[in-house]
């Protein structure tokens, strides 16, 4: 995969690897990664997964790409570009809580396949389970929710370049979990997600 590397730079390793790191929190990291088009739900299922792991002592923090474009990645827009580095930076730091023992749960909807394969890329690189989750709830659908009134604005052509309506949503080929809507609400979404995690 591409990896972005300053020059001169020499890996610095800790004491403990990964597997005694792990040991000594008491738990496991892991990246869950949801993707599908803006209103699908990946948000609202992240943080049902959310509120039962941590109910259960199990260390998690939700990555969501919205509240990541306020702060680390408040200098992207959404052209392709800046999208791939979106979904790069949040899968660096996926990845890094997930090494720390933590479950990262990242809704964002990262509408290209090749971005998502290299977040997966990078997890398996670094031995860090990576679960991809696609809410695959129906474009009709996300447009009648409409949450944030962005559909409309897309529509009315005030947002240029939307996915799903003049930019492109690839789906997954293969995808650990499929939610659709038919599976129920965020808490029946999210017992299924808590399977992935065991
Ligand atoms: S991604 O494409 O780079 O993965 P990300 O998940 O961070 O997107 O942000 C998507 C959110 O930004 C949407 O839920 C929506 O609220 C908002 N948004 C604003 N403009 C767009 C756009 N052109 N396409 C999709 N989402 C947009």
């Amino acid at each position: 995969m591409p990896e972005k590397q300053s020059p001169n730079v020499v890996w610095h390793p800790g004491h403990l690897s990964q597997a005694e790191r792990w040991s000594a929190i008491g738990h496991r990291g892991a990246t869950v990664w949801f993707t599908g088009l803006s209103g699908s739900g990946k948000s609202t299922v992240a943080t049902a997964v959310e509120k039962a792991l941590l109910e259960a002592g199990r260390p998690c923090y939700v990555l969501d790409g919205d509240n990541v474009r306020m702060g680390l990645n408040g200098d992207l827009g959404f052209s392709a570009e800046d999208r791939d580095e979106n979904v790069r930076r949040v899968a660096e730091v996926g990845r890094l809580f997930a090494d720390a023992g933590v479950v990262a749960l990242i809704p964002l909807v990262s509408p290209y396949r090749a971005a998502r394969d290299n977040a997966r890329a990078l997890h398996d690189a670094a031995d860090v389970p990576f679960h991809e989750v696609f809410v695959d709830t129906p474009i009709e659908l996300c447009e009648q929710r409409d949450p944030k009134g962005l559909y409309a604005k897309a529509r009315a052509g005030e947002i240029k370049g939307f996915t799903g309506i003049d930019d492109p949503y690839e789906e997954p080929e293969a995808p650990e979990l499929v939610l659709v809507p038919a599976d129920g609400d965020a808490d029946a979404m999210a017992a299924t997600v808590l399977e992935l995690l065991g």
